[in-house]
């Protein structure tokens, strides 16, 4: 089947396989290896990705499912200014050791910021419940996300539309 669509603000199209999944489209003809595959079995969180803003899992989603869709991997987010005050966060409070997570787990995280899901330590690790850490480092993560809820909203640098 053919498939035309926005990954990172760039229009692409191509030719795939029906059973194609998003995940090996983004990391096989994209070449954005940042979205990492950890289960692919829509467990882990790892292959996290925005489809018209809304995260999805991309080892779980046809390429197919999202045409003419606007697909922002963790590469489209460089520029993000939430996403900046994450990245700081996260190095400060340790919420990284092999990284393997960190890109889905971001992606989660400024969703989360987003939508004022977290207001208490509890809230946060509801909503990240659903992202697989195996280097066990939620504590570290837990206090990333904590610290940059606090900074956004010191600084009003969210950059995120809130619907
Ligand atoms: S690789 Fe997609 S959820 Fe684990
Ligand atoms: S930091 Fe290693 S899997 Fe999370």
């Amino acid at each position: 089947m053919k498939i035309a669509l926005t990954v990172n603000g760039a229009q692409v199209a191509a030719e795939i396989e029906d059973r194609l999944t998003l995940a090996d489209f983004i990391r096989d003809h994209c070449g954005l290896t940042g979205t990492h595959l950890g289960c692919e079995h829509g467990v882990c969180g790892a292959c996290s990705v925005l489809v018209d803003g809304e995260p999805v899992r991309a080892c779980i989603t046809l390429a197919g499912a999202v045409e003419g869709r606007e697909v922002v991997t963790i590469e489209g987010l460089e520029d993000d200014a939430a996403m900046a005050v994450i990245r700081e966060c996260f190095s400060e409070a340790h919420g990284l050791q092999c990284g393997f997570c960190t890109p889905g787990m971001v992606i989660m995280v400024r969703d989360a910021l987003a939508r004022g899901r977290c207001r208490s330590e509890d809230e946060i690790r509801n909503e990240l419940a659903g992202n697989l850490c195996r280097c066990t480092g939620y504590a570290g993560i837990v206090k990333a996300t904590g610290m940059a809820r606090d900074r956004l909203a010191r600084t009003d640098r969210s950059g995120v539309t809130h619907s």
